[in-house]
């Protein structure tokens, strides 16, 4: 039934020429944005500066809104940015260190960039705490509960991580920062367009996460969600004139914020990015994530299977359920696997303490997995070979 979903292929000119399965890094490009980046030159090209007017300054609010429609996010409560990076800092200028609520809580396996954001707020008198990985694939639940206190004001957590795919325990670790008075910043990057995701039913306070991967939507928008509530209330630091009431007017003098979601931007937006981010958010609103998350956790338990018959290890949890769109083999000598599969246009990744990331998404077929893993068992064997 799923295979319904291969009907989209040809909307994805790359899976002509290439065996993709690195959506996880870099979703497809859909055909859809030549003629988007056509649109916006065409726009830029005729209207001029009248197209702030008539189209580029409701974007940023008009494509956060394409977003939120896919993860249960009510109408302008998301906002759109360059990454995930910037949302983090966005957050953070929402909130100060100097009380003793400064403590920050994540686990070791978060995306880095938001390690190094928060860790540098230890400048502004944020207190860190890591929450350690055992086995480098998950995260200890318990441990990271037993982190939060009354002294945590942040939680920044990956939905899923993005080194093993784990899907990590958002309900429990929200229900128990709010238990305490903190926040969770929910990155569901690696989430968003693979797995299913209600930030209503998980009562996040903030979602954050980019459309390059799983949403096939190009380099350079990354989203931010702030509950409705919190989002009439919190005043960001890191503002600026698309984050006032009346930006036209040019006042001098401190902000007046705006409502959400200019409420959290803050200066010029990144037209081309939004234009080319559309055709993508379209084709995933359209497949739906239910189907594509079927379609996942057939093909990633399939991938296990494969690399089980060959004694590989699998860096990323065997429960489907527990488990994204990722599947983390480590082969022998992996890296250099990684890079001969590029070379034959099987286009995976790999990672330190990973191995080679293999993420089909609902544009690939079965015979796809089939061919990248009997070419990894053909590098292996010429590898051995030459060696001998
Ligand atoms: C979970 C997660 N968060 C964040 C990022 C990237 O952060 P940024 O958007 O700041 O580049 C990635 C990967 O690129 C990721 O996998």
């Amino acid at each position: 039934m799923t295979e319904a979903l291969l009907r989209y292929r040809s909307e994805f000119p790359i899976l002509e020429r290439t065996t993709y399965l690195i959506s996880n890094s870099l979703g497809a490009m859909p055909r859809g944005v030549y003629d988007a980046m056509k649109g916006y030159a065409d726009i830029w090209a005729t209207r001029g500066v009248r197209a702030w007017q008539e189209r580029w300054w409701q974007l940023a609010a008009d494509v956060g809104d394409e977003i939120g429609g896919l993860m249960n996010a009510p109408k302008g409560s998301v906002s759109t940015h360059q990454n995930v990076t910037s949302c983090q800092a966005i957050v953070a200028s929402c909130f100060e260190f100097s009380s003793k609520r400064n403590k920050i809580v994540y686990s070791d396996l978060n995306f880095p960039s938001v390690m190094y954001f928060w860790e540098a707020q230890r400048a502004l008198g944020a207190r860190v705490h890591m929450v350690k990985t055992d086995d480098g694939i998950t995260v200890p639940t318990e441990r990271m509960l037993d982190a939060i206190d009354e002294r945590t004001l942040i939680v920044p957590i990956s939905h899923v991580i993005f080194r093993s795919a784990y899907i990590q325990d958002a309900e429990a670790i929200i229900e128990k920062a709010h238990k305490v008075g903190a926040h969770v910043v929910l990155d569901v990057f690696q989430s968003l367009g693979t797995v299913p995701v209600d930030v209503q039913a998980l009562d996040a306070d903030f979602a954050c996460g980019g459309v390059l991967k799983w949403l096939c939507g190009g380099p350079g928008v990354g989203y931010l969600y702030v509950r409705p509530d919190l989002g009439r209330q919190l005043k960001p630091r890191f503002t600026g004139w698309f984050a006032h009431q009346n930006s036209m007017a040019f006042e001098a003098g401190p902000i007046r914020y705006a409502e959400p979601p200019f409420r959290f931007m803050n200066g010029t937006t990144h037209v081309p990015a939004l234009e080319a981010a559309r055709p993508g958010l379209r084709i995933l609103t359209e497949v739906g994530i239910p189907r594509i998350r079927e379609k996942s956790k057939r093909q990633t338990t399939r991938l296990i299977e494969l690399a089980d018959r060959h004694g590989w290890r699998v860096n990323s949890p065997r429960d489907a359920e527990k488990r994204g769109g990722t599947v983390s083999i480590d082969m022998p000598n992996s890296e250099e696997v990684c890079r001969e599969l590029l070379k034959r246009e099987i286009l995976v990744d790999w990672r330190p303490k990973a191995g080679v990331r293999f993420s089909p998404h609902f544009y690939n077929t079965d015979e796809e997995l089939e061919i990248g893993i009997s070419a990894v068992e053909e590098i292996l064997k010429d590898r051995a070979v030459a060696v001998r």
